[in-house]
């Protein structure tokens, strides 16, 4: 049994998630919790190995592509996640398993069984998904950032991705409307933290 916590930030690209983690940890760290920020894709080979491919995504094909992802993650897993949870941290990843049945989902290959694939994987407490049209965050990634968006940031990919996350059900997930201002996000995820403290007492 894990001691710590896992909660796991998802979304479309342009959302906010890295601001938003930054301020649940600053909240947690203030009330006494060690916290653990971290992020996927991770600065392993496999994570190298898949920001070449933000340039270019036809080396390889889109089930290689979800072998990376997955190979990436049980490093992480096995190297950073769980020795974090075993120590009771607080742990506040920038993306998890649903990004990998969103992202590959959108090149064709089915979530469900992406999903399965990821089993190795601790189910997080709570998963905060960030949500807003894509049309939105397109421009957000391209005048917000001054940024040409990457290999899996296309109008038409961020479409199908926001489409394959709205789909989902699973009782951890929290939906929080990322259009709203950064406070007001961080607020909702500060209420939805307390109440899953009020629940299960950390
Ligand atoms: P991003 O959060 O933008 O990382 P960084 O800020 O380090 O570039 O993630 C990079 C891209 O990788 C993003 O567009 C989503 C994609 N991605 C997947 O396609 N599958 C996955 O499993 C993960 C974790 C990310």
């Amino acid at each position: 049994m894990s001691k710590g916590q896992l909660i796991a930030f998802e979304g479309i690209d342009g959302t906010g998630k890295s601001t938003q983690i930054k301020l649940l940890a600053d909240y947690l760290r203030a009330q006494g919790r060690e916290v653990v920020e971290t992020r996927e894709p991770t600065d392993s080979s496999y994570g190298r190995r898949i920001r070449e491919l933000y340039v270019n995504r036809s080396t390889c094909t889109p089930e290689e592509e979800l072998e990376l992802f997955i190979q990436d993650r049980r490093l992480h897993v096995q190297e950073l996640i769980a020795p974090a949870l075993a120590t009771g941290s607080v742990v506040l990843t920038d993306r998890y398993y649903y990004s990998t049945a969103a992202y590959q989902g959108a090149s064709g290959l089915e979530p469900a069984e992406i999903l399965a694939r990821n089993n190795f994987a601790p189910k997080p407490d709570l998963v905060i998904l960030l949500t807003m049209p894509p049309e939105l965050s397109a421009e957000r990634i391209r005048i917000g950032r001054g940024e040409q968006p990457n290999a899996f940031e296309q109008l038409d990919a961020l479409r199908k991705t926001a489409a394959i996350f709205a789909a989902f059900t699973d009782s951890c997930i929290c939906r929080v409307d990322a259009t709203q201002s950064v406070s007001a996000v961080h607020e909702q995820i500060q209420h939805v933290w307390n109440e899953l403290s009020k629940n299960a007492p950390c």
